[in-house]
């Protein structure tokens, strides 16, 4: 939990409403929160996601951990609470997006249960879609688009999830989708992921 450090602030509410937002944006958002190593395809899945969505006519935002790390998160590692407050911040963030009626899609590899469990808690039961993009570590080395599994393996680079023995990955038990990275094709991914987002009734509006 982040510490509280400012004294003598108050919530001040405004005149508009989540709903009114939502009624303009015809959007029921959520947070599709994807989640899995490095390499496993999040990005890919996200911006094809993005640009699905916004074709149809909902308004959607890519959030990604290479991105927002050179920005936002800049002042933020890999060490462990350097994860958990960048997860923190992503999951404050995304509450921010629903809230002003945009669906969030994050794309963070989000490792440890906790953190994600945390975010979960900043919306409403139901607005967070928990997405594993399931790929396993020999898939993401054989893919390793950045090179970086190779210099991890080599101990150029520390802390490596799913590499380092410090670095573990825990994967989500009862994720609300489940994508097999291995062997589905991005458009396969993102087909699934509209399915979900249909039934969920995010687009009744
Ligand atoms: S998270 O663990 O805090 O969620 P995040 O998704 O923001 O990570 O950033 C992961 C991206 O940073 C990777 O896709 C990779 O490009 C890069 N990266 C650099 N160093 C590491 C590392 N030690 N472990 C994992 N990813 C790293």
């Amino acid at each position: 939990m982040a510490e509280q450090k400012a004294t003598n602030i108050t919530y001040h509410a405004g005149n508009v409403t989540a709903e009114e937002r939502q009624a303009l944006t015809k959007n029921n958002p959520c947070v599709v929160w994807l989640t899995g190593l490095s390499a496993c395809g999040k990005s890919t899945i996200a911006v094809a996601l993005e640009q699905v969505l916004i074709q149809r006519g909902h308004l959607a935002y890519v959030l990604d951990g290479d991105n927002i790390r050179h920005g936002l998160n800049k002042n933020l590692g890999f060490s462990p609470d350097d994860r958990t407050e960048n997860i923190r911040r992503i999951g404050e963030v995304s509450k921010l997006f629903v809230d002003a009626g945009v669906i969030a899609i994050t794309s963070f590899i989000s490792p440890y249960k906790a953190d994600r469990q945390t975010a979960r808690e900043l919306v409403k039961e139901g607005d967070f879609v928990e997405v594993f993009v399931d790929a396993s570590i020999e898939t993401c080395t054989k893919r390793d688009p950045k090179g970086l599994y190779e210099k991890a393996l080599r101990g150029e680079i520390k802390h490596f999830t799913g590499v380092s023995p410090d670095a573990p990955y825990e994967a989500p038990e009862a994720p609300e989708v489940h994508l097999d990275s291995n062997t589905l094709s991005i458009d396969a991914c993102v087909e699934k992921l509209i399915d979900y987002l249909e039934k969920r009734g995010t687009f009744a509006g």
